[in-house]
């Protein structure tokens, strides 16, 4: 599947979420809902983030659109987190209003504005291989406690990071760097002649 229709299919499912939530009087149904869309809209962030816009930002670069749409997901997550602390309180389903009505934005920005000149820079081959690799990596983070990227991601996004790293790879990242001996040692300075 493109990877586009893959986001799309997602979108819709988050919102499908957001309205059984606000369908429902029932706490604990209330809950079980929110958590499916925390689980969800982090994993769907976080693929986006890591995978779908660095592979844009390397065929359109870091327009407008690509570094609007990065800074609205950390308040997207900062708003998630919110309604997260919210849960089984009485603000939480103004707080889940709130979170929605950023998403419902964000979601109407990429799908009108974003995918149709990713759709034409990519290409069909490009944007079909882009999704297998984006459905993959998104069950994957499903697999996962939401919380921990979550927090992570805000970390990122209060120290004034634009593009956040995942916990894992900074962590390799890190990992590596120690391992690496330096390869060459220092030159010594030749004596001049
Ligand atoms: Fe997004
Ligand atoms: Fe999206």
């Amino acid at each position: 599947m493109k990877a586009t229709e893959l986001l799309k299919q997602q979108h819709r499912e988050v919102s499908r979420l957001f309205q059984a939530i606000e369908d429902t009087e029932d706490r604990a149904e209330k809950k079980s809902y929110f958590l499916q869309l925390a689980s969800n809209l982090v994993a769907h962030d976080g693929i986006e983030r890591k995978i779908f816009y660095p592979a844009c930002e390397q065929e359109l670069g870091l327009e407008e659109l690509l570094g609007a749409a990065l800074v609205e997901h950390g308040v997207i997550e900062f708003s998630l987190y919110q309604a997260n602390q919210a849960l089984g309180e009485d603000d939480f389903d103004y707080k889940v209003t709130v979170l929605k009505e950023l998403v419902e934005h964000h979601v109407e920005e990429e799908e009108k504005e974003f995918f149709p000149k990713v759709e034409q820079a990519l290409g069909g081959e490009m944007l079909d291989a882009l999704g297998d690799e984006l459905d993959e990596a998104f069950q994957e983070e499903r697999e996962g406690d939401y919380l921990r990227p979550l927090f992570e991601n805000l970390r990122q996004v209060l120290a004034g990071a634009l593009k956040t790293e995942p916990v894992d790879a900074t962590l390799d990242r890190k990992a590596v760097a120690k391992t690496k001996a330096p390869a060459k040692a220092p030159e010594k300075k030749r004596k001049s002649a």
